[in-house]
């Protein structure tokens, strides 16, 4: 019989809520004991433990954030409050601790692995920056809700003759503008990972409009140099260059919120028991992700800090399509 925690972190991902169900009902069927940390790191230094069992799992799956909460627990990287969460656990008999979240919160799992104690790392953030996992739960619904509002933008545009900016999260990574730019037939996308300027994207605009384009839209991602606040400054000066009217719109955390998509409650769910069949392994101190179409392991040191390229491929594709 073995006793384990698990925990969200970080920015909610819609199918969170799965991960933890899978985590549960996977470690109930080998005879383990689960309890839930409330509010994340911050829970786990304060004791804020609640048991988990099958019934208080059931019909989580199709909701959106999570239901233990999270927080951002800035104070987790220093050694003595690593040690209270070290503390608390041991004090409820706790064996084994599965973390849910993205960057920061694999950062703290490896930590506390390093200190000796058995961690597992579940890939969830909608950034899809994390190394160890070539998708992560939530990207799936942020992708969909981008295009939602992608779609009704490009609606709106074609009406008027305007050009939309539409500012989409993801961090430092483009991924999630990159993949709604392509997706949502952008004219032009903005990425942290390639510096441009509002000359460039005005020149871009131009172009479509030469073309005889109905609208023209820009997904930029908020790590882009410009962010739509300094592009729309720019393009109120610089009117009669760009051709269009130009209106922008930040999607901002309406991309976190709202029910998850199929794809990410099974991603979610597989994940959640692959982490309980990695604790069963004694496979501690690393990162549970999706690897070539399947479930697999990377040890947490060699992902913490590493920053996730974007595909050269894809970046390529974005260009040739947006003509
Ligand atoms: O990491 C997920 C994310 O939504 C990022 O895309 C965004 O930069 C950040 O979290 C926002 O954080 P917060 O919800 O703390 O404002």
């Amino acid at each position: 019989m073995r006793k384990i925690a698990v925990l969200t972190s970080g920015g909610d991902a819609p199918g969170m809520n799965a991960a933890i169900r899978a985590v549960t009902r996977a470690a109930l069927d080998k005879g383990w004991e689960v309890v839930g940390v409330r509010q994340g790191y911050l829970g786990l230094i304060n004791g804020n433990f609640t048991p988990l069992r099958a019934r208080d799992v059931g019909g989580v799956q199709q909701k959106g954030g999570t239901f233990l909460g999270s927080a951002r627990c800035k104070d987790f990287h220093k050694e003595e409050v690593q040690m209270e969460a070290l503390r608390q656990l041991n004090s409820e008999d706790i064996t084994g601790l599965v973390v849910i979240g993205g960057n920061g919160s694999q950062t703290g799992a490896h930590a506390l692995s390093a200190m000796g104690y058995p961690v597992v790392g579940v890939a969830s953030t909608i950034d899809n920056d994390l190394a160890g996992s070539d998708i992560t739960i939530g990207v799936d619904t942020a992708l969909n809700i981008a295009l939602e509002a992608i779609d009704r933008l490009k609606t709106t545009a074609s009406s008027h003759h305007r050009a939309m900016l539409v500012e989409v999260m993801g961090r430092n990574c483009g991924y999630l503008a990159l993949m709604a730019g392509i997706a949502g037939g952008a004219e032009a996308v903005l990425l942290p990972e390639v510096p441009t300027t509002p000359e460039a994207l005005a020149d871009q605009f131009r172009q479509a409009y030469q073309r005889g384009k109905m609208h023209a839209l820009a997904v930029v991602a908020e790590g882009a140099q410009y962010n739509v606040d300094a592009l729309i400054h720019y393009f109120k000066e610089h009117k009669a260059q760009v051709g269009w009217d130009v209106r922008a719109t930040t999607l901002g955390h309406v991309q976190r919120g709202g029910v998850p998509t199929a794809y990410d409650r099974l991603l979610a769910t597989r994940l959640g028991a692959g982490a309980v069949d990695a604790l069963a392994r004694s496979e501690n101190g690393v990162l549970v992700g999706w690897l070539k179409g399947r479930v697999g392991t990377t040890p947490l040191k060699q992902i913490v800090g590493v920053q996730k390229a974007l595909e050269p491929d894809l970046l390529q594709l974005a260009s040739v399509l947006a003509k």
